[in-house]
């Protein structure tokens, strides 16, 4: 079965406030494109082009004014409200008859992937059907993330916010779950902080020696965007990158074009939209070249 996208776009954002009293963080900025233009475009390098996006009630409309139903970019968007932040494994019942058995992979609305080789990277967790991938990637402050527990090589545990860390390698926001995932996310019981945490949904793959946990590389960047700080860094990231190799990094209207879901006529509507930025002028010199 053809591989569905989900993305988590709801949560509270209270460590972004007061930004967040009134806006979705991730309708916010990453320099020049709504945050939510990331985690998209890893789920299209995937080949994906069926993705539901989760949303809290009140910021539904809001995500629909950007994206609409996802023609733009050749997707076919469903929208899901999540009425509360009851936690990420949540995710998977809230969109259970939106996969309809079909394998998943789900990506955190705030959570940002540059490297060379993501697509390879994506396209061998893309093939594997049964059990699921996710990826781990070393970080300095490891306390804050699921964390990875070695015996050797092989994977143990994916410990939730461990006191004491046992490796320093996060699990991050991008999970490649099979068809089973929704019936085992409404086993998942709530946490002590009262989450249906996606830690738990994981050790239940790891127990059934079904999950393959793939090291991201230090060429790669995994960046969060949940507070002032890093998502300021964010931004001047991508910053760097743009200006620097006069590319885009994280759009979609780029990669909807390259893997010949949208027309040249299409991408030359898109630019024509935009063509007073630099994002624009970016579109339609691909057209050029
Ligand atoms: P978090 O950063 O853990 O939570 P948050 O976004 O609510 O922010 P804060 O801690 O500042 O209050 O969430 C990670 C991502 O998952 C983020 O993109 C929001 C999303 N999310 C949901 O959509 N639903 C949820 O129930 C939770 C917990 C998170």
């Amino acid at each position: 079965m053809q591989r569905k996208g989900i993305i988590l776009a709801g949560g509270s954002g209270t460590r972004l406030y007061p930004i967040t009293m009134a806006v979705s963080k991730q309708l916010l900025p990453l320099y020049d494109k709504p945050m939510i233009y990331y985690p998209l475009s890893v789920l299209m390098l995937s080949g994906i082009r069926e993705i539901a996006i989760i949303t809290t009630p009140q910021d539904q409309e809001q995500f629909q004014r950007l994206l609409g139903d996802g023609s733009q970019f050749g997707l076919a968007l469903t929208w899901i409200v999540q009425d509360s932040p009851d936690g990420l494994a949540q995710a998977y019942t809230l969109a259970e008859d939106f996969l309809a058995g079909a394998p998943s992979a789900m990506i955190l609305g705030d959570n940002i992937f540059f490297g060379h080789g993501l697509p390879g990277l994506l396209a061998s967790a893309d093939k594997k059907q049964k059990g699921g991938t996710v990826f781990a990637y070393r970080v300095a402050d490891p306390e804050r993330y699921g964390v990875v527990a070695f015996e050797g090589k092989k994977v143990r545990h994916i410990i939730e916010k461990p006191e004491v860390p046992p490796s320093r390698y996060a699990v991050t926001g991008l999970y490649f779950l099979d068809g089973d995932a929704p019936a085992r996310a409404r086993e998942v019981q709530p946490s002590p902080r009262g989450e249906l945490e996606i830690t738990s949904l994981l050790e239940m793959y790891l127990e059934d020696e079904l999950l393959d946990v793939e090291t991201m590389g230090r060429g790669f960047a995994w960046l969060d965007t949940g507070t002032h700080g890093s998502l300021l860094d964010a931004g001047n990231f991508v910053r760097t990158l743009t200006e620097r190799q006069g590319m885009q990094s994280g759009s979609p209207d780029e990669i909807s074009w390259s893997q010949g879901w949208i027309d040249d006529d299409a991408l030359a509507a898109r630019a024509e939209l935009f063509k007073k930025t630099a994002y624009g002028q970016y579109l339609k010199s691909l057209l050029e070249e």
